[in-house]
């Protein structure tokens, strides 16, 4: 009997987002292809459909291992993830985002793959201070908001006639299975991580910053419909709540769903920080028709912690 299952490659499937959605997946017919260098992400308990190659995207040599394979979607969601990583090393950052964003379209283009998704990020935004929309400009502020954009533009530039690419600029995801052992990326899992280690907090940069927190299953759902997007363009969306939440106020309610009052400390801001930015999600819900809102922070961090 024909097999029925799909293959899909997520590069970046041991981190955060690539194990929720492998988690979701696992639900349904997909074989799955896993792509990680096992830089930020960990050797999770991987179910049983899942093909786990360990290699670094940014050397072309990874993806040959997999040439014998045929598959209908990558999600491409390796890289380095964090602001503040960039700063420290601007070069490993272009490798992990730039470079091997490149390999990947090459083996899309060489296996005609037909819907790849990107992660790009809402740093390519920089600091416009607002609710911002696709159309908006774009001006990074950091050397990981330069290599997003700059991927985007190569993903857009590139020849792919048979491929459906959609390039998803993700604001602050948040959720279980967050990394919480990582200090430089996702504020929620940091905070949280602190609470539980010394009741303290400690925030760097302004208490009154603002950002788009979206929960982790709602990021799922909405990859999974792009997965089924075959327009064979070019297609960019935000990935957002389009709720604005002030630092203050996102500690405020951690604290009170743990039913702690912890000491918070402010430290000097790290270089890169946008001060505020909250994202319109317009386009991506009238493009699926999608009627509900995302997930409120409050339940989203109930979920969580
Ligand atoms: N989590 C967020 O809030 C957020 C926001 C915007 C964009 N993104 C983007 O979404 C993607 C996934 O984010 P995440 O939160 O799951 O991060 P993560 O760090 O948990 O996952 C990234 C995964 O990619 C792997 N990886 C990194 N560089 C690699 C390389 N060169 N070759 C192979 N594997 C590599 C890591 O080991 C890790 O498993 C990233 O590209 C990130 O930039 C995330």
């Amino acid at each position: 009997m024909k097999n029925k299952f799909k293959n899909i490659l997520i590069t970046g499937g041991a981190g955060f987002i690539g194990f929720s959605l492998i988690k979701e997946l696992c639900k349904s017919k997909f074989n799955i292809f896993v792509i990680d260098n096992f830089s930020t992400g960990y050797n999770k308990k991987f179910p049983k459909n899942v093909h786990l190659f360990k290699g670094n995207c940014k050397n072309f040599s990874t993806f040959e291992k997999l040439k014998k394979y045929s598959f209908d979607y990558v999600v491409h969601l390796a890289g380095v993830s964090s602001v503040e990583a960039s700063f420290d090393d601007p070069v490993s950052d272009a490798n992990s985002n730039i470079i091997s964003t490149l390999n990947v379209l090459k083996f899309v283009k060489e296996k005609k793959i037909k819907n790849f998704i990107f992660s790009s990020s809402m740093c390519v935004y920089g600091d416009l201070n607002k609710n911002v929309r696709e159309k908006d400009k774009t001006i990074p502020i950091s050397y990981y908001g330069i290599s997003k954009l700059t991927s985007e533009e190569y993903i857009k530039f590139y020849s792919l006639p048979h491929t459906t690419k959609v390039v998803l600029r993700l604001f602050n995801v948040y959720g279980p299975g967050s990394d919480k052992k990582n200090t430089k990326h996702g504020m929620v899992g940091i905070y949280l991580n602190q609470i539980n280690k010394n009741n303290k907090v400690v925030v760097k940069g302004k208490l009154n910053r603002f950002r788009d927190f979206i929960f982790i299953d709602d990021v799922v759902y909405l990859i999974k419909k792009c997965m089924a997007i075959r327009n064979k363009s070019y297609n960019i969306f935000n990935v957002c709540t389009s709720k604005k939440t002030y630092v203050k106020d996102l500690i405020k309610k951690i604290f009170e769903i743990k039913n702690k009052n912890p000491k918070i400390s402010v430290i000097k801001s790290t270089p890169g920080d946008q001060k505020g930015i909250y994202g319109n999600n317009k386009k991506i819900k009238n493009f699926f028709k999608i009627k509900k809102n995302m997930t409120s922070i409050v339940v989203g961090l109930k979920k969580t912690v």
